[in-house]
């Protein structure tokens, strides 16, 4: 169980935490109505879509859909986690922080894990340091004629692992970490006391460290965790890299390396993701910004949601090699589930980002192809097809045809010209090959991960009055028993109103939500009073409860109706007996307009 802020206190926190006030250290906020506008600082933009809602202590952006409560905007903007900014604004308000609700077990991971934590920086402090003396001359030596400059081995903190077996574990030791706890870190090797054998006398306990005459990449978080390192031999050798395998506190598929840069750039347009600590030192140096590389394994979906964190779209900079190319598929079909923009850089010559940059410059980088894409994958199709036989064109065009039918009709008609071009089927013939491949629902994004689904059998129509009903009930302003649960067909909305008649706020009710469709959604209904009026607005409610109302007792006739010529006797007598009840109530709701 993760600790928990009393919630009475962080209903102080937001109460105290003025949202305007806050926002407005960030975007410079104007007035208009009841609410303040600006430029959305999570999105690139030139018109003020960015709303901050006093009364309800929430944002929304109207352009791309950022919204939530005042913590929900300080985790964004200054990426942190809930805990995080919950302390950085309890700081910025002077609150103290009050004592958390934890479970022992919980304190005592966290204990462990801030123990593992500073050993590790520990280590990439002797490390770093390591490198300018005698014995890490081997390593800065090695850094050196690699090309890096004393600057970008410090913004990264490069080290040296010496040559000798146990430098780091005694030094680690006389700081007064255990022997246990280097081997969790991942820093120590220990080999079990033996006992004697018939050919072998008895052998000690023996500790030595993992990283032995080596240069070495710290892997830090964006919060400055040092987390893990990669230790590369100075020559030729196996293996090239030597990483931190999973530790207590390091777990390769969820993080990238340079996050700690990533985390200080703002407005970045784009992540570049590399395979290597070298590209990724190499680029950083050349002056390419957002730069960072999975760390030994294939995109995982945990890290592409990571990167979005970090930019709108990511471009896929692996390897000309054909391992690296493989990589990018998967890599893309990742990014596409996630539904984030994505570009393929083709490095010419098969070399890699380091190795292209050294060569073409900044300029050179900055002129390579962004491929979208789809391009990238029929540029990998039309490889595996031999397009000089009517065979090996049917079949390009029938995989094409299934690349392209997500396309939006702008963007397909680019590759609709060259997949003409190529396989020689008309325009018409390529259309319906891909409306072929076309599922019968087509679905209008990627699937977005949804704690709840929307019943299918739900009525847009009634959904759509339920969530006006929502947003009026949101404002606080009309009288508690106006609707009642029943009136909600919908699950999110219906908890959205059990929640607010018990006087939940608006803002504790966005942060309550995970994910971060529901949280758009939820603060684009709480934040739109349509009316500023009350009484108008206690009309608005009634007219949309008759309506949602009513429209339910039509629907019921119409059900029994379609049903009543298959009943005989009793079951027959009691659907003509509720069609009747149904009916007076539809009149009255008739008459009461
Ligand atoms: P340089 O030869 O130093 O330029 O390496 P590179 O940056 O070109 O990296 P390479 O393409 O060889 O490898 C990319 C990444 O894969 C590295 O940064 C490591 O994370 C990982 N990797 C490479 N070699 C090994 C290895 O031998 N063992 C393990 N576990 N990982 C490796
Ligand atoms: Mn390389």
């Amino acid at each position: 169980m993760a600790p928990r802020f009393p919630s009475a206190w962080l209903d102080e926190l937001r109460q105290r935490a003025d949202i305007v006030q806050i926002i407005s250290g960030y975007v410079t906020l104007k007035r208009n109505g009841h609410r303040y506008w600006g430029l959305c600082p999570f999105h690139g933009e030139k018109t003020a879509s960015f709303s901050v809602d006093p009364e309800r202590q929430l944002y929304y952006c109207f352009g791309c859909k950022a919204g939530g409560s005042v913590i929900q905007f300080i985790m964004d903007i200054e990426r942190l986690d809930f805990q995080e900014a919950v302390r950085f604004l309890a700081d910025q308000l002077h609150m103290p922080l009050p004592q958390l609700e934890e479970d022992p077990d919980y304190q005592r991971r966290r204990d462990q894990r801030d123990r593992l934590l500073a050993a590790n920086r520990e280590a990439a402090q002797f490390f770093h340091s390591t490198l300018f003396t005698e014995a890490g001359k081997p390593m800065l030596d090695y850094f050196k004629r690699r090309g890096l400059t004393d600057n970008v081995i410090r913004k990264f903190g490069l080290g040296a692992s010496p040559a000798g077996w146990d430098t780091l574990t005694r030094h680690l030791q006389g700081k007064g970490y255990s022997l246990e706890e280097l081997r969790l870190c991942g820093l120590t090797v220990v080999k079990a006391a033996e006992p004697a054998t018939e050919s072998s006398p008895a052998k000690p306990q023996r500790a030595y460290d993992m990283f032995r005459n080596r240069a070495i990449f710290p892997i830090i978080d964006q919060y400055g965790n040092v987390l893990a390192f990669g230790g590369r031999i100075l020559g030729d050798g196996q293996p090239k890299y030597l990483n931190t395998s999973d530790t207590p506190v390091f777990n390769k598929r969820l993080g990238v390396y340079a996050a700690n840069l990533l985390r200080k750039e703002r407005h970045l347009e784009r992540v570049v993701l590399v395979e290597g600590y070298m590209d990724v030192v190499s680029l950083t140096q050349f002056g390419v910004p957002g730069v960072c590389a999975t760390l030994g394994t294939a995109l995982t979906a945990e890290q592409a949601r990571l990167l979005k964190r970090f930019a709108p779209k990511v471009y896929l900079g692996y390897d000309g090699d054909s391992a690296g190319q493989n990589a990018i598929l998967r890599g893309l079909d990742i990014l596409q589930a996630e539904g984030i923009p994505a570009r393929v850089l083709d490095f010419p010559d098969k070399l890699d980002p380091d190795e292209f940059i050294r060569r073409d410059g900044i300029e050179g980088f900055n002129s390579l192809p962004a491929i979208s894409p789809e391009t990238y994958r029929m540029r990998r199709l039309k490889e595996q097809h031999d397009l000089s036989t009517q065979e090996g064109r049917t079949e390009y065009a029938k995989a094409c045809a299934a690349i392209l039918k997500n396309l939006e009709p702008v963007e397909l008609e680019n590759h609709l010209q060259e997949l003409m071009v190529q396989t020689g089927f008309t325009r018409d013939v390529l259309l319906a090959q891909i409306g072929a491949t076309l599922p019968k629902a087509v679905p209008q994004a990627p699937p977005k991960r949804e704690s709840f689904k929307r019943s299918a059998a739900l009525n847009g129509e009634d959904v759509r009055a339920e969530e006006l009903l929502i947003s009026l009930i949101g404002t606080g302003r009309l009288p508690g028993d106006i609707a009642n649960e029943e009136d909600f067909t919908d699950p999110l909305l219906k908890n959205l109103y059990v929640d607010l008649t018990r006087g939940r706020s608006a803002a504790s009710l966005v942060e309550e939500q995970q994910d971060e469709n529901l949280r758009a959604r939820v603060s684009h209904l709480l934040l739109t009073p349509p009316s500023e009026n009350t009484d108008q607005l206690i009309r608005m409610a009634q007219d949309c409860l008759n309506s949602m109302r009513r429209r339910r007792v039509e629907e019921r006739i119409q059900t029994i109706m379609r049903s009543i010529n298959t009943l005989t006797g009793n079951d027959k007598i009691a659907a003509m007996t509720e069609v009747q009840a149904l009916t007076a109530k539809l009149n009255r709701f008739k008459s009461a307009r």
